[in-house]
């Protein structure tokens, strides 16, 4: 292979690389890869997470306690019970939250940004779900490690449901 063809895929990565920066790019680098020592810079969710859990049946007690503690909340309660269904959002939690930790369930409602689009959700009101999620965890007796990867899992979704 001549050395100018051998040359463009190291091209094409670092023009990939650096469109990336922001997003996090890893390929090559020694540091960001590194498995062993220090925290990657790339975290993932654990395969083991839904076991962690405790399989579905863990996820239904969690997300059981989460809307305990969302309808007990009076930061946020009245806009789930305004705008919620409470019933339809704990099935459809149940099915989120053990896809997202990498389980076999199909999550079959709404895409994030459809469902709160209209509601106008602030960061203070997401994070407030976000402390009920905790409060649920401390309940199903859930530890903090295996709870943070589930937080971890969802915490992408704050760009979309925040919209004010
Ligand atoms: C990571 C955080 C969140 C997750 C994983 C989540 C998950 C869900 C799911 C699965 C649904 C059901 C979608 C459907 O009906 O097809 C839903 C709907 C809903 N969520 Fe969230 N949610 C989050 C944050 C919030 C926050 C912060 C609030 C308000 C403080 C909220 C309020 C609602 C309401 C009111 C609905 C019903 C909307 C409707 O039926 O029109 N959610 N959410």
């Amino acid at each position: 292979m001549n050395p100018i063809q051998s040359f463009k895929p190291l091209a094409l990565a670092a023009a990939l690389c650096a469109a990336a920066i922001g997003a996090g790019c890893a390929g090559g680098d020694p540091v960001a890869n590194r498995t062993e020592g220090k925290t990657p810079a790339i975290i993932g969710i654990p395969s083991d997470s839904v076991e962690k859990f405790g399989g579905q049946a863990g996820i239904d007690v969690w997300v059981d306690d989460l809307f305990y503690y969302i309808l007990a909340d009076n930061r946020i309660n009245t806009i789930f019970t305004t705008h919620g269904h409470v019933q339809r959002q704990m099935a459809l939690n149940k099915e989120l939250e053990n896809m997202v930790m990498g389980g076999p369930a199909h999550y079959s409602g709404a895409s994030m940004s459809a469902a709160h689009a209209e509601l106008g959700l602030t960061l203070t009101q997401f994070n407030a779900v976000v402390e009920d999620a905790y409060l649920a965890c401390d309940a199903a007796r859930t530890p903090y490690h295996v709870c943070n990867q589930l937080i971890a899992a969802l915490a992408p979704f704050e760009r979309v449901i925040v919209s004010r």
